[in-house]
């Protein structure tokens, strides 16, 4: 019988609550598909910051590279200035364990809940990967004269081959294997970032020669906003930087129906993933038992595939898609016509 080693984050806010709803979903699913796991809980989030000063302990990298894979919750705290928790341990955790994609499916599950009009389930079912290691996010720059008239502040992008490269490598063998339509469109900004998206287009294109059965596509980023609400069934997998990814991504949980829904993984191919809901800790929402735990849910099928569980995978998402379409009345927090709990017990009744 296959065992899994899980770290989990539980964090900041709701992310407790939602996690709670995932590892109910995960002991269900364990039991009717034959695997054991082991999960191991760390407090990391502003808390333990508050209360210790310490964001992460000097040995949580390298402990966390020994597990399987990694179930986060939210990070970010009112009373925490932002920028600390996310940078030392979001955005450490992702860089330290180069996990160099984040995968964001974009798929509506029930038309009731889009923001557009007319668009359907088939309209929007498009998955973003987004490359999680370089670009803006790199945090290359600085202050020149800081605090006078002559204060100038610059932030770069950073781009490498090898960083463009793997992440291109990613998606096309991605859209190979899943996409609807294997097609691939890259999301840039050519016609005014000319040495970064330069760097991506020609990788890009060069890479695709590899790639015969898949069809390229390209798109100024401002565009692919504008088209996410048009026709956003024209994508199928969209490639993109950091920064870019990290923007379209939140319009893309808009139309599939909200936050509630938004799931994520932070993948290194090779080495330890990590899963979690976009939506963040919602502060006025903790404690309440209102949050929408399909997100986390939804994020638990994404780690169940990335173990190899497939099947336990596939019924998950299933399983949160008939809650979806036949039980709630909205995915908003507070208004879904059932409580935190009981949309996971809800879930765990229909697998
Ligand atoms: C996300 C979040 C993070 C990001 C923040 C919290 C650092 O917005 O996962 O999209 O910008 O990547
Ligand atoms: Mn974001």
């Amino acid at each position: 019988m296959n065992s899994y080693k899980i770290a989990l984050i539980p964090g900041d806010g709701t992310g407790p609550e939602v996690i709670n709803e995932g590892l109910k979903v995960l002991e269900a699913v364990a039991q009717k598909y034959n695997f054991k796991y082991e999960t191991v809980n760390y407090d990391f989030g502003g808390d333990r910051y508050l209360r210790t000063n310490e964001i992460l302990p000097e040995s949580a990298i390298e402990e966390l590279g020994t597990f399987d894979s990694i179930y986060l919750g939210a990070i970010g705290h009112p009373d925490v200035k932002p920028g600390i928790l996310e940078k030392g341990i979001l955005l450490k955790i992702r860089f330290d364990l180069d996990q160099y994609i984040n995968l964001r499916p974009v798929q509506l599950y029930d038309e009731r809940f889009c923001p557009l009009k007319g668009k359907k389930p088939q309209d929007i079912d498009f998955v973003v990967v987004r490359e999680n290691s370089e670009g803006l996010y790199k945090g290359m720059g600085g202050f020149e004269n800081k605090g006078t008239e002559k204060e100038v502040a610059t932030q770069i992008s950073y781009n490498t081959r090898k960083g463009v490269e793997r992440c291109l490598r990613y998606a096309f063998d991605y859209t190979q294997k899943y996409g609807k339509k294997k097609q691939l469109t890259l999301c840039g900004k050519t016609n005014v970032l000319t040495y970064a998206f330069d760097l991506w287009e020609r990788t890009f294109y060069e890479i695709a020669k590899e790639y015969p059965d898949v069809k390229t596509d390209y798109a100024h980023v401002d565009a692919t906003t504008m088209w996410f609400v048009k026709n956003p069934e024209w994508f199928d997998v969209i490639v993109t930087d950091n920064m870019f990814g990290d923007i379209i991504t939140d319009l893309g949980a808009m139309i599939q129906g909200g936050m509630g829904l938004a799931a994520g993984g932070n993948i290194n191919p090779q080495g330890v993933s990590m899963f979690e809901p976009i939506g963040g800790s919602a502060p006025k929402y903790t404690g309440q038992n209102i949050i929408n735990p399909l997100a986390a849910i939804c994020s638990l099928a994404m780690l169940l595939q990335q173990l190899g569980e497939e099947q336990a995978a596939k019924s998950v998402e299933d399983a949160a898609k008939f809650v979806v379409r036949k039980k709630l009345k909205s995915l908003a927090a507070g208004k879904m016509g059932y409580s935190t709990t009981e949309v996971g017990d809800l879930v765990i009744k229909a697998l």
